[in-house]
């Protein structure tokens, strides 16, 4: 089934051709360069931006994966979670693609989008499998058996960890987003340079924070001379980068532990990080769990993996009503216990 996927949630415009839930014929992304000047997402210049985008961005989109309208077989489209004006552009773009050509239409959760870009990367990816959601909005811990069914282990309680390490990058002078930036800077710095605080919460809990952390670093920053965060610009990156990392290291490990999870995947923007992956490389081949994680392209926010998770979604639920509307605070449920 050819599946057109639309994707507007947050900062990125982005439409894409998938065949069934692992063949990408296309996925034009078109991030947003505007917000820079401002050091984070504007929502109203956001859906702007999408308004102005969309209609190029789906026709690169179609012309990239050689394929007639006529040819598409469902529309798919986020409705939510995210910024509610930059939702409502993709969506209605959707609906109407979908209402003109009489194809079918499914509204897709961005989360499970970031689930299913696991799919779309790996073949072989068990259906069963321990998920770390981390990007700019989110940071849960979930277990998966198979698309569609989750069990919600954990979620931070304060902040995202990309809202983290964006914060720390804008403080560091190093731009927006900064993860990137982050993760690049930290491979010259020394990580033992200071032991920021890890936000473990309860020992048996598998919740998150990122808040604390976050306060720590700024102060630390605050406190110290010009010349002197000149000089460990980079070793604060890293530090900070350390205790961001192993916290999300060591809570999957612990689930993996006690529910005798045999495989592991990462989704979402944070899931590019070098430090990230190979922390969880060494401490899940040490317990023989296998660890998978989809190329950069498919980490941050992209309309291949909203085509791959409405094809599973239509799969399982058919069409979505066409009176759907955007859910800005869209969740993922729990549905096995
Ligand atoms: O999934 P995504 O594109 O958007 C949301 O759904 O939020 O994730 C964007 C987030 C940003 O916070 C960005 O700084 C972070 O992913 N990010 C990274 C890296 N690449 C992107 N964080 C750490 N290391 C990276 N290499
Ligand atoms: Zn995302």
């Amino acid at each position: 089934m050819l599946t057109l996927g639309i994707e507007t949630s947050c900062d990125e415009t982005s439409v894409a051709v998938v065949r069934d839930r692992n063949e990408i014929l296309s996925n034009v992304i078109l991030s947003q360069l505007i917000h820079k000047k401002f050091g984070g997402v504007v929502p109203e210049l956001a859906s702007r931006e999408h308004l102005k985008a969309i209609i190029a961005v789906y026709r690169e989109a179609l012309q990239i994966a050689a394929v007639e309208p006529e040819q598409i077989e469902l529309v798919a489209a986020t409705y939510g979670p995210g910024l509610v004006g930059a939702l409502l552009v993709g969506l209605n773009f959707g609906k109407g693609l979908a209402f003109g050509w009489n194809k079918p239409f499914v509204a897709v959760n961005h989360l499970e989008g970031h689930v299913a870009a696991n799919f779309l990367s790996h073949k072989d990816l068990p259906e069963k499998h321990l998920t770390l959601i981390i990007s700019g909005g989110h940071t849960s811990l979930v277990l998966v058996d198979g698309f569609g069914k989750y069990r919600v282990l954990g979620q931070t309680k304060d902040d995202a960890v990309g809202e983290a390490y964006d914060k720390i990058a804008k403080i560091l002078g190093l731009g927006y987003p900064g993860g990137a930036e982050i993760d690049r800077l930290s491979q010259s710095g020394d990580r033992r340079y200071f032991r920021f605080p890890r936000g473990v919460m309860k020992e048996e809990s598998f919740d998150f924070s990122y808040s604390g952390l976050k306060t720590a670093v700024a102060l630390h920053i605050k406190a110290l001379p010009e010349s002197e965060l000149d000089e460990h610009r980079a070793d604060i990156a890293a530090s900070f980068q350390e205790a961001a990392v192993e916290v999300l290291v060591n809570k999957t490990v612990r689930a993996v532990t006690e529910l005798g999870i045999k495989s592991v995947t990462l989704s979402g923007g944070v899931a590019s990080n070098s430090r990230l992956k190979e922390l969880m490389q060494e401490k899940l081949g040490a317990l023989g769990a296998k660890f998978y994680f989809p190329p950069p392209s498919l980490c941050t926010d992209n309309a291949a993996m909203i085509a791959a998770a409405g094809f599973m979604r239509f799969s399982i639920d058919g069409a979505s009503p066409m009176n759907i509307n955007a859910v800005p605070y869209a969740k993922l449920y729990n549905s096995i216990c």
